[in-house]
């Protein structure tokens, strides 16, 4: 038995021990006679230990989705269990059913597509390859627990075959299965999370008493330059090429100046690339275009390593334990707070709530201020721009208290009109929360000027900067908002972290929205003491590593310099514009002079998921549909349309590869 490797079968028993055919088919006949099931009378024949065994023993499950259900297994979004329908509405412990083995095989035949291509493998070339921290092959999958040999779709058709067996590499016992030589390919070495270091980073090495121990990027600095780490100069072109940037205005004009001929030179836009790995990425042949930014935008190495640091050298709950590691996870955790106050331009840390996106944070607001403030017969302001998340909360809000739901029109640009808000504000106005940049349209909204006639009314504001944080400068003490939310994933940041700015004044006055631990000052069964803000709105154990994620994505950001990107965003939009409008049978949806990042449109002829699909056959991702802003698409008389959205990583070469694709779409109808 020494040289049999733990998964495999010998081809017989060992003496004196019965034979397996005979002890299944004795397993398939008792259970088979169990309550409910049809007695097996072929295996119950089968006891002269002749019989093979040929049928796994399974249980039965009740509930089965009908034939070709979406949620019928396997795996997917079902319930792992073939057959068995999700549960609808509130079923209690409607999430406890037990997982299928077809489900746990089903997910083993999706995970290597989370393997990145291999290193030289995909076609780049090989100075892009060598300076891409995305091929650093210690997220490969032997690092991600995930057998090459599982028949990963790489392009070159490459991968062991895919029948092989699951890797025993969790198991001790055979050295032929250690770690080093499991199923990775011999010329790729997986080092270990440990190596990720911020000495491995390039950055200075952290050591001595614990207040030292924190990630370089999170040391309180003195001014926000010292809080930069790397040098941005080798972002910037020395020698300007702008010959594919031209300058226009975004409808279309051209010869206006240029924003990027302003007096910093224009970013290297492949210097950028090389910090995502994912644009690496290859997606049916192509190199991947990523024009879905608007939906979330992809992370940095800078941010993914912030994160491995943080599990691998800090991970611990917060605030709560005298311990070292909840002392660096508190101060990870912390100092992403200041890098989110400095980055919006707060007055203090204590005004920057974490949550877990836009959509929480606006729940946040309106079922803590906006029941405490909002009663019978006052009006809530919106404008029509709005997502859904910016909409729905209010309604409810309304429904509750018997307030009212206003909407600020929009013109056939798609930008807000101002004087028709002026008519809507009056005294019962109660709070206006408006978008800073339509989703569905890139339309820039005046905020600014909507902040502060709400303020004359005497009402709050509340500034929705889901899509423009990325874009442009944001100072919420400029604007006086009362409320600024944002999305930590739409700002090259992890998913699952977001963030709620209210003014210290008003976040003192607000109730506590969810109760339970770290919110509390002290609890007794008579009473409960709660902490001040921002700790008394975020009970329980938060998404620590996510905001540290953030702070990373927010240093990054910074030392590109938020300016440098709004100027390079704004021709490539130009650019994009320009070349897009005029192809037959295109309608751009929002054409107002000030947009960011989006270009909505509708192909004529086209169902909006036709073109999406045509995209996406050549590595082009945008969305298609009704980007969760149904009534503003309707006010254009459409029900979708088709949205690339641009972040700085994209380039000229990209906005052409699209347009050619729609070009020809065009050229057929
Ligand atoms: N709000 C995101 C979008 O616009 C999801 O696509």
């Amino acid at each position: 038995m020494d040289n049999v490797l733990p998964h495999e079968v010998p081809d017989g028993p060992p003496a004196g021990l019965p034979d397996p055919a005979l002890l299944a088919s004795l397993a398939n006949a008792f259970f088979s006679a169990l309550p409910g099931n049809a007695p097996d009378t072929s295996a119950t024949l089968g006891l002269a230990g002749t019989q093979p065994f040929t049928a796994p023993v399974t249980s039965e499950v009740g509930n089965p989705a009908p034939a070709g259900s979406p949620l019928a297994g396997p795996g997917g979004t079902g319930t792992g269990i073939p057959g068995a329908a999700l549960p609808q509405g509130h079923v209690p412990g409607g999430n406890l059913l037990p997982s299928a083995p077809t489900h746990v095989l089903s997910l083993g035949h999706r995970a290597p597509a989370l393997v990145p291509h291999a290193a030289a493998q995909n076609g780049l070339p090989d100075n892009v390859v060598t300076v891409a921290p995305a091929l650093d092959p210690r997220f490969g999958g032997a690092a991600l627990g995930v057998p090459e040999g599982q028949g990963a779709q790489r392009p070159d058709g490459g991968g062991a075959p895919a029948t092989q067996s699951a890797s025993p590499y969790y198991f001790l016992g055979d050295a032929t299965h250690s770690r080093e030589t499991s199923a990775v390919s011999p010329e790729i070495v997986v080092p270990g999370w440990q190596e990720v270091t911020a000495q491995s980073l390039g950055l200075p090495a952290v050591d001595g008493p614990l207040v030292e121990q924190r990630f370089p990027y999170d040391r309180p600095a003195a001014s926000p330059a010292a809080a930069q780490p790397a040098s941005p100069s080798h972002y910037f072109l020395d020698v300007q090429d702008r010959s594919r940037t031209p300058g226009q205005s975004l409808d279309g004009a051209q010869n206006v100046p240029q924003a990027a001929s302003a007096a910093h030179p224009p970013f290297d836009v492949n210097a950028i690339r090389r910090d995502f790995p994912i644009l690496q990425e290859r997606v049916n042949g192509r190199r991947l275009v990523w024009f879905d930014n608007a939906a979330t935008t992809h992370k940095p190495q800078a941010v993914i390593d912030r994160l491995a640091y943080f599990y691998a050298h800090e991970n611990s709950n917060i605030h709560r334990a005298a311990h070292a590691l909840a002392g660096r996870a508190t101060d990870a955790y912390e100092a992403a707070r200041s890098k989110v106050q400095r980055f919006i331009g707060a007055a203090s840390p204590e005004e920057i709530i974490f949550v877990r996106g836009t959509t929480e944070a606006i729940n946040l607001i309106a079922k803590t201020w906006g029941v405490q403030n909002v009663g019978e017969g006052d009006e809530i302001i919106v404008s029509h721009l709005e997502h859904h998340a910016n909409i729905v909360p209010w309604q409810q809000l309304a429904a509750q208290t018997g307030a009212k739901l206003r909407v600020i029109p929009v013109d056939d640009s798609g930008q807000v009109l101002l004087d028709e808000y002026r008519r809507l504000l009056n005294d019962r106005t109660k709070i206006v929360s408006v978008t800073q940049v339509s989703n569905a349209l890139g339309t820039v909204v005046p905020v600014r000027e909507i902040v502060e006639l709400a303020h004359r009314a005497g009402a709050k504001a509340l500034v929705d900067g889901a899509q423009s944080v990325s874009h442009m400068r944001v100072d919420v003490q400029a604007l006086d908002a009362d409320f600024f939310v944002f999305s930590g994933h739409k700002v090259f940041g992890p998913t699952g972290i977001g963030v709620v700015y209210g003014k210290r004044t008003i976040l003192e006055d607000m109730p506590p929205w969810q109760g339970g631990g770290n919110m509390i000052a002290d609890v007794t069964f008579e009473r409960t003491v709660f902490q001040p803000p921002p700790n008394r709105f975020e009970a329980g154990t938060g998404n620590i590593a996510d905001a540290v994620g953030l702070g990373a994505a927010i240093d990054y950001v910074q030392r590109i310099g938020i300016e440098n990107i709004a100027r390079y965003e704004h021709d490539l939009l130009a650019y994009a514009t320009s070349v897009l409008q005029p192809v037959p049978g295109v309608r751009l949806i929002g054409t107002a002079r000030d947009k960011a990042s989006v270009l909505s449109f509708v192909l004529k002829g086209y169902e909006t998921e036709e073109v999406g699909k045509a995209l996406n056959e050549e590595g082009i991702a945008v969305r298609s549909g009704h980007h969760c802003a149904q009534p503003i698409l309707r006010r254009f008389g459409v029900e979708a349309t088709v949205r690339p959205s641009l972040a700085f990583y994209n380039t000229c070469d990209e906005v052409d590869a699209l347009v050619s694709v729609v070009r020809r779409l065009s050229s057929r109808r």
